[in-house]
């Protein structure tokens, strides 16, 4: 998510305004023409410098949203988690000698057959594994005979990044989900759809998106939300159309809109309206936050 600091000087690189000017001063006739074309020249300049200062600004200005998921997510990149269990923790990766041939992978209910709770997670991310499993003489033989085996992180981590991981572990595992038939079937469709390798794991933000408003792709899960989806309405465009007229016409935010290298794609050709309406139901529940309880503590499945 940083940017690199040239973006900081680039103004000095910039053509001196008297540059610009004198070529005008020069020709009398259609001066006003001329006149014209200069404060066009000057005002793209000053727009260019003030896009190019916009990062700093951005930063000062605005809070930038982090939700712990999306931040154990960075974590779990810096720590190495995904050599072994999968870019984007999808599994795959050959472990020769272990019982499954593979490691893991974090998504897609995999979890439900290693983990009871938040406390195994944390377990498995301090000791390599839950206590009862390592003192388990069957669990010990397993993971001698494998080729790949899940380290002890306790020495390199804190209790903040510990609980950091575990967010995100849980966002990412596919067992948060919700009662509501309506909703359940959104949370398929958000599946089959890849969601959330934009809006981070169960919506948590913080995926990188260069040139837009905050420099990422905004989540589902507090202040971003709020400020961009007012109502249902406005959450079915977005989902349908893929845009906002409010944000896209807008003097200030049309120019972040067409300038973001990611786009929110528009589902309305590709999907029918029941699918768009099951979506509004499941983005709401994960906004409405029911799940956070089920996601930390000690959720049992
Ligand atoms: C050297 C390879 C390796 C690395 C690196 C690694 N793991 Fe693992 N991990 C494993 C293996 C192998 C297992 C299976 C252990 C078992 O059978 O109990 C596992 C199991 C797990 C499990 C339980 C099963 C699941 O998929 O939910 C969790 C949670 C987990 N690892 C989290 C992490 C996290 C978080 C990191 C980074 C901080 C990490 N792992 C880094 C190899 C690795
Ligand atoms: C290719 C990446 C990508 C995918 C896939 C994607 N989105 Fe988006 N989405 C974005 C971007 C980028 C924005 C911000 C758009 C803007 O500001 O113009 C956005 C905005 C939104 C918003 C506005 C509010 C907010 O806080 O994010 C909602 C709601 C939303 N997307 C829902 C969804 C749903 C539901 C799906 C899956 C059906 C989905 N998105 C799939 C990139 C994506």
């Amino acid at each position: 998510m940083s940017r690199p600091s040239t973006s900081f000087t680039e103004p000095r690189h910039l053509p001196p305004l008297p540059r610009i000017v004198p070529g005008l001063v020069r020709v009398r006739k259609r001066r006003g023409v001329r006149r014209a074309i200069a404060w066009i020249a000057v005002a793209v300049a000053l727009v260019e410098s003030a896009g190019l200062l916009y990062p700093r600004a951005r930063a000062l200005a605005l809070s930038l949203e982090e939700t712990p998921a999306a931040r154990g997510q960075r974590l779990a990149t810096s720590l190495g988690c995904f050599s072994c269990h999968g870019p984007a923790g999808v599994g795959g990766t050959h472990n020769p000698g272990s019982e499954e041939g593979e490691v893991p992978a974090f998504g897609e209910q995999t979890q439900m057959m290693y983990v009871k709770g938040a406390d195994d997670l944390r377990e498995y991310i301090l000791d390599g594994a839950p206590q009862r499993k390592r003192e388990d003489p069957d669990y010990q033989a397993k993971v001698q005979a494998a080729a790949l085996r899940m380290p002890a992180y306790r020495a390199f981590v804190s209790a903040t990044q510990v609980e950091d991981l575990v967010a995100y572990l849980r966002a990412t595992s596919g067992q948060v989900l919700p009662d509501a038939a309506l909703a359940a079937r959104g949370a398929a469709i958000a599946g089959e759809l890849s969601c959330f390798s934009c809006h981070g794991p169960l919506g948590a933000g913080g995926v990188a998106n260069p040139g837009s408003f905050k420099g990422y792709i905004p989540g589902f899960w507090d202040r971003d939300f709020d400020e961009l989806v007012r109502d249902d309405g406005e959450l079915r465009e977005w989902i349908g159309k893929g845009a906002l007229p409010r944000i896209s016409n807008h003097p200030i935010g049309r120019i972040f809109f067409h300038r973001q290298a990611i786009k929110m794609p528009k589902y309305e050709d590709v999907r029918p309206q029941d699918d768009l309406d099951a979506l509004v139901a499941y983005v709401r529940w994960i906004r409405a936050g029911s799940w956070r309880t089920l996601a930390s503590a000690d959720a049992h499945h």
